[in-house]
């Protein structure tokens, strides 16, 4: 990638003997965090850094498929299987902060001195590590966060305690509705969690004390799509935020998959007519249960709209197995109904399936990162979000950005083919897919050469090699 004269670019580089040029970086080793955290890796390589990552056994990358970074493995001293239920990940996210403060202190020292200190510009972590920040702050390293999420979900993180005082927390049945008039445009349903309400408080104080922290906040958004979210960030945040998302547009391709993508879907999409094809994942953790399964499978192949469909393994728990990862098994019947016109996957190229011209909407938990990937390839949505910041995602795609709808409530077969239709074939799936085109053409704006994630990317280097 061209340096562009910009002067902090070089000096990462050497060129005016500046010697900090290696860049740390922590993702906390789950699927929708390790992509973004390569993909930044990637962009600041390309500018001239070093990158050295730290990294958990458990979902430990493969070095092979990244010869030029060094990677650190830091024991985690987590074992068993890995966990299902979102509370078990929440728990699991606290096991790995705690099993891994001291042996990452251990090699962060070492690192330092193999480097010198001098040599280090800083280390990125992701926001669910504060024990790693802590660690590095101890030791005179400056850090900055990524945040895997939305702008709009930090300001949730943020406003947390005073939605507690306000009443609006821990979430009752019966103000679901409730507009949250200090977050809008969230509903009391929309606003993030994850499991029962102190896990969720705990993760949040902890990723808002990692902002705290640190020297400055990276997020994987950009200015067209959350203006005034981020505008109310940097109101809130007395630290530099960078919107240098998204990330996936503005970085060398990185292959960060941890299961293996299944290319042959690519095969199939080709064979099929210009936007015609639903496309159905739900990310990589979001768990259905086998009744929501079936009602999805009959909904879909009631549709008689073509599919691909990533039905990855523990996309069901099976009853009593919680916490075990099995294969899926689709309804007796199914296949033979759909022949010919859908095909199903474990794992999917994901970003290259969105940009397939066959595709003509998307059906998702709205995780952070398929949400962006959809909207800068103009596919409107379909939604069901999970947990997490899927619902406040989703509130976005259908309220703000009016690109998509959720299917809501209990999934019923009939239901489920009819929001099929309306996306893909009927008039408003049309209008979505238009507004959709509308933000495909911002994103590409945005990451252009004079775009504002670009510039973004060209402060954060400064800011970095100025720590
Ligand atoms: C989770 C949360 O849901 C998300 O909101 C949060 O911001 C990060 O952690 P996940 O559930 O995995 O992530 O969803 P998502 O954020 O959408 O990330 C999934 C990633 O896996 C995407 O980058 C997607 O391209 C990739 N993917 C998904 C594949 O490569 N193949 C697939 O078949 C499905």
């Amino acid at each position: 990638m061209a340096l562009e004269g910009n002067a902090a670019a070089a000096a990462a580089n050497g060129h005016d003997g500046s010697r900090r040029r290696h860049v740390l970086v922590f993702p906390l080793a789950y699927q929708g965090h390790i992509n973004p955290m390569f993909r930044l890796a990637g962009i600041l390589h390309a500018r001239g850094f070093a990158i050295t990552v730290f990294h958990t056994h458990f979902n430990a990358p493969d070095p092979a498929r990244h010869p030029e970074y060094r990677f650190v493995p830091v024991p985690d001293g987590v074992s068993g299987p890995a966990p299902v239920a979102m509370e078990d990940v929440v728990s699991h996210i606290f096991a790995l902060n705690a099993a891994c403060e001291a042996p990452f202190r251990d090699r962060l020292a070492a690192v330092l001195e193999e480097y010198s200190r001098d040599a280090v510009a800083c280390l990125i972590a992701d926001g669910h590590l504060l024990s790693m920040v802590q660690v590095a702050t101890r030791l005179a390293v400056p850090t900055l966060i990524l945040r895997t999420g939305s702008a709009a979900c930090f300001s949730c993180f943020l406003a947390y305690p005073l939605l507690i005082n306000e009443g609006y927390l821990p979430v009752q049945e019966s103000e679901l509705e409730t507009e949250v008039s200090e977050l809008p445009p969230y509903r009391v349903r929309d606003l993030m969690r994850v499991g029962n309400h102190d896990l969720t408080r705990e993760l949040l104080e902890r990723a808002v004390a990692a902002v705290d922290t640190s020297a400055g906040l990276i997020l994987n958004t950009f200015d067209a799509l959350e203006r005034r979210e981020l505008e109310k960030l940097r109101q809130d945040l007395t630290l530099p935020v960078f919107d240098i998302g998204p990330l996936h547009m503005l970085s060398p391709a990185v292959e960060s998959s941890l299961l293996r993508q299944d290319r042959s879907c690519l095969e199939w999409l080709d064979a099929r007519p210009p936007a015609s094809v639903l496309y159905v994942s739900f990310g990589s953790l979001a768990c259905m249960s086998p009744r929501d399964l079936v009602e999805t499978a009959w909904g879909i192949a009631g549709s008689n709209v073509p599919f691909l469909w990533v039905v990855r393994p523990g996309l069901v728990a099976a009853a009593g197995e919680e916490n075990e990862v099995t294969v899926t098994r689709l309804p007796d019947g199914f296949e033979a109904a759909t022949r010919g016109r859908g095909t199903v996957v474990a794992w999917a190229p994901q970003e290259e399936v969105l940009r397939h011209p066959a595709v003509a909407g998307f059906w998702t938990h709205c995780g952070w990162n398929s949400t962006t990937e959809s909207v800068c390839e103009g596919v409107p949505m379909l939604c069901r979000p999970h947990f997490g910041d899927q619902m406040g995602n989703a509130r976005y795609v259908e309220h703000v950005w009016r690109v998509g709808f959720e299917v809501g409530g209990e999934l019923e077969r009939g239901a489920v083919e009819a929001a099929i239709r309306r996306l893909v074939t009927g008039k408003d799936g049309a209008e979505m897919q238009a507004r959709a085109g509308e933000l495909k053409k911002a994103a590409k704006e945005c990451t252009g050469v004079a775009g504002s994630s670009h510039l973004a990317i060209n402060k954060l280097v400064d800011h970095m090699l100025s720590l």
